[in-house]
């Protein structure tokens, strides 16, 4: 327990370089805070306990601002930085080193049944206010920009911004974007069909110059 609880301190240190001391981190990071509260009430519930899970979990967003629900699994080296207005859903599934800002939604449609919010992979940074609903993966190593708002899977290594979120970069390439060496030219494609209709063309002249049963060939 003191191992994970030193390595939560450590993660506030990687992550925010506004951190000074462990007294701080331990006295006035509200992240932290809803992320131990988490860890008692996600135990209750796993015993079954889930009114008093609910109970611990609504203390501990009274006090932080932010509202994790017993259920949510979360993996190692979570961040939540400030944190104020946090929504995480009870089917949401959080990999390791991942880094939440304020105002971020992890939840549902309101269409789904069942496993109905997303899972988050490993190193995954999510901007301030960024919305992400339904319940599809969100890929490894992936940045989601603030205010995103996010409906479908994403693929590993990408960014992801606006509203409904798209991917604007992908393996640390831009995409979706238009690049000048590689413009469509209207002439190439004209002189491309034309090359297809000769050969269209000749084909049908050599077949008529086959020559037919008796010897001759037509003219
Ligand atoms: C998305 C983010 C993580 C950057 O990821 P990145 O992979 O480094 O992406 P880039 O900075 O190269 O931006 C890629 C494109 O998306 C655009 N973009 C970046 N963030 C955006 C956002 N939140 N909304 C809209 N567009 C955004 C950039 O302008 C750029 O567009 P361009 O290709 O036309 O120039 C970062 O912009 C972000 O939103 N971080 C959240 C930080 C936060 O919440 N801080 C709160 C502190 S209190």
């Amino acid at each position: 327990m003191f191992r994970q609880i030193r390595s939560d301190i450590d993660t506030v240190f990687e992550n925010d370089p506004a951190a000074r001391s462990r007294f701080e981190v331990i006295f006035t990071y509200s992240g932290l805070h809803a992320l131990w509260a988490h860890r008692v009430a996600h135990a209750l519930f796993r015993r079954g306990w889930f009114t008093l899970a609910r109970i611990v979990s609504q203390f501990s967003r009274f006090m932080t601002g932010i509202e994790i629900h017993p259920g949510a699994k979360i993996g190692q080296r979570f961040f939540i930085d400030h944190g104020m207005g946090v929504v995480i859903g009870e089917t949401c599934e959080i990999g390791n080193d991942v880094v939440i800002y304020q105002g971020v939604t992890l939840g549902g449609t309101g269409k789904e049944k069942g496993k109905r919010h997303p899972t988050i992979g490993n190193n995954v940074v999510i901007g301030s206010g960024a919305k992400i609903l339904g319940s599809f993966k969100v890929g490894d190593n992936s940045n989601i920009g603030s205010n995103a708002v996010v409906l479908r899977e994403v693929p590993p290594n990408s960014t992801v911004v606006g509203n409904p979120g798209r991917v604007v970069k992908q393996n640390g390439e831009r995409v979706g974007r238009l690049n000048h060496h590689q413009l469509p030219d209207p002439v190439i494609e004209m002189f491309r069909d034309l090359q297809k209709q000769i050969d269209g063309l000749q084909a049908q002249l050599d077949e008529l110059r086959q020559p037919v049963s008796g010897g001759e060939v037509n003219k």
